[in-house]
């Protein structure tokens, strides 16, 4: 019997939008690609912003700067938004889940703000709604919680997932460079944007934790704030005194169980142990290490981003959405567990390494030892090195409360001899924090 044909419209021909296109009309590949359950697939339209632009390797015919009839057309099967940002793309997915049509996206902002409302939507609208490109671009880390790891309890993940911080952070490890230098290398290579806000800042890493932990735990994808920390305040002497205490400083998304019914969501940079295998995840790659009971760690790697990478990914989920249609079936949504509550950042409580630059002058350790003191925060080692007038003291602490850790920085800033102090860092043991 012949197979309908499958109609797919894509917006969005950028990096990943047309390497997907390429994937798409590569008949050789095509026809590999295509098992007994699905049947041809049609390309019938690319929406794009600019219609002038040049595109080498989009058929032209196929180009349209209307993505709101593309997205409104009753015929297709699967629309795969490519495009990214809040609105349009979420009228646009709406549209076509409202039609019946599943929808792939590589969006992660948008799934972290309203992935649980375009789940329900498509599931009332007996549609899919896949996104495995948005977290880890290449790698098959979503399918892998959602579908190998569902009979699993998951206690904690924890991921690289941010590959322009991950190269700045790599060459900082390398070469010793400053934060600002390796900021505009990663710009010059086209690893990080103009505005490099997003990805320093650690909202790209937060949109992506909260989509592995809805998949992990059944967090809801509302849009809610989780603590975040970027790596704009790690400075080079930090990166060095972590690789002579045995660390290596990475910006990790962390998702936990906490006690029962506790979830904690954060991003931060952290001090990760040389032989822990989060530390040698280098340059732009990304990594997630998920931590289950049963199974024990497990980790994926691979290139988090990249147009053909994140085109695959999208490619696979063009594939399932397909499938599924043919076999007139659909996937439910992962389910919410309203038995959850978030657990702040602030009770949480780690190691933590402080460094903080003083006059040098008498009386200033005891002045600085005695603001540990007082927030309940015990050193368990200090070093200190003396230039010119002042002199910088470098301090691990012994397992202490986050929001205490943050009340003693707060405390030294008030000291007249502490002239600057630099970022507390978290420090990752082997299990656990
Ligand atoms: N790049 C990666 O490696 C990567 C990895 C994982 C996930 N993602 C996600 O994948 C998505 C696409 O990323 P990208 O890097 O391919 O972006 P990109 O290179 O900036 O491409 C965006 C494309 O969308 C088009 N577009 C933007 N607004 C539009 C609108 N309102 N109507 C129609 N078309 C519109 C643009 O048109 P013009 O060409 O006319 O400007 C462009 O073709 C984003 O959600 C991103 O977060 C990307």
């Amino acid at each position: 019997v012949d197979k309908p044909v499958i109609r797919v419209g894509i917006i969005g021909a950028g990096f990943v939008g047309s390497a997907l296109v390429q994937l798409l009309i590569d008949s050789s590949r095509h026809t590999a690609l295509l098992d007994a359950a699905t049947g041809p697939i049609e390309l019938v339209g690319v929406a794009v912003r600019d219609g002038a632009k040049p595109r080498p390797g989009v058929p032209a015919g196929l180009v349209t700067t209307d993505a709101e009839a593309l997205s409104n057309r009753q015929d297709l099967d699967v629309l795969v938004e490519l495009a990214g940002g809040i609105e349009p793309a979420r009228t646009h997915i709406e549209s076509a889940l409202r039609h019946g049509v599943s929808v792939v996206t590589a969006n992660k902002a948008l799934m972290a703000e309203s992935g649980t409302a375009l789940a329900q939507l498509a599931h009332e609208h007996g549609a899919d709604l896949f996104y495995e490109a948005a977290v880890g671009g290449g790698i098959p880390i979503l399918r892998a919680l959602r579908s190998s790891l569902a009979g699993e309890r998951i206690n904690r993940v924890m991921g690289i997932v941010n590959g322009t911080t991950n190269f700045i952070l790599s060459k900082m490890t390398s070469e010793g460079s400053d934060y600002a230098v390796a900021l505009a290398e990663a710009q010059a290579l086209g690893y990080a944007e103009t505005d490099p806000t997003a990805d320093v800042e650690a909202y790209d890493a937060a949109a992506k934790v909260q989509i592995l932990s809805s998949l992990a735990f059944g967090t809801e994808l509302v849009g809610e704030e989780i603590s975040r920390e970027g790596i704009t305040r790690v400075r080079s002497i930090d990166v060095e005194f972590a690789r002579r205490a045995g660390y290596v400083i990475k910006l990790l998304g962390v998702a936990e169980r906490v006690g029962e019914s506790g979830i904690s969501r954060r991003v931060h940079p952290a001090m990760v142990p040389v032989e822990h295998p989060l530390a040698s995840v280098h340059g732009a790659m990304n990594a997630v290490f998920v931590e289950g009971v049963r199974s024990g760690p497990l980790m994926w790697l691979g290139q988090g981003a990249g147009g053909e990478p994140t085109a695959t990914a999208v490619l696979g989920d063009v594939l399932d959405a397909v499938r599924n249609r043919v076999s007139g079936r659909h996937d439910v949504p992962f389910t919410v567990d309203d038995t959850l509550h978030s657990v702040p950042a602030g009770d949480l409580s780690s190691v933590f390494y402080i460094s903080i630059d003083v006059l040098d002058q008498p009386g200033v350790l005891a002045a600085v030892a005695g603001v540990f003191g007082s927030n309940g925060v015990s050193i368990q080692s200090m070093e200190q090195s003396g230039f010119g007038d002042e002199a910088r003291l470098s301090f691990l602490t012994h397992l202490a409360k986050t929001s205490d850790v943050e009340a003693t920085v707060a405390d030294l800033a008030r000291l007249a001899s502490v002239d600057s102090i630099g970022a507390s860092i978290r420090v990752i043991d082997g299990g656990g924090e």
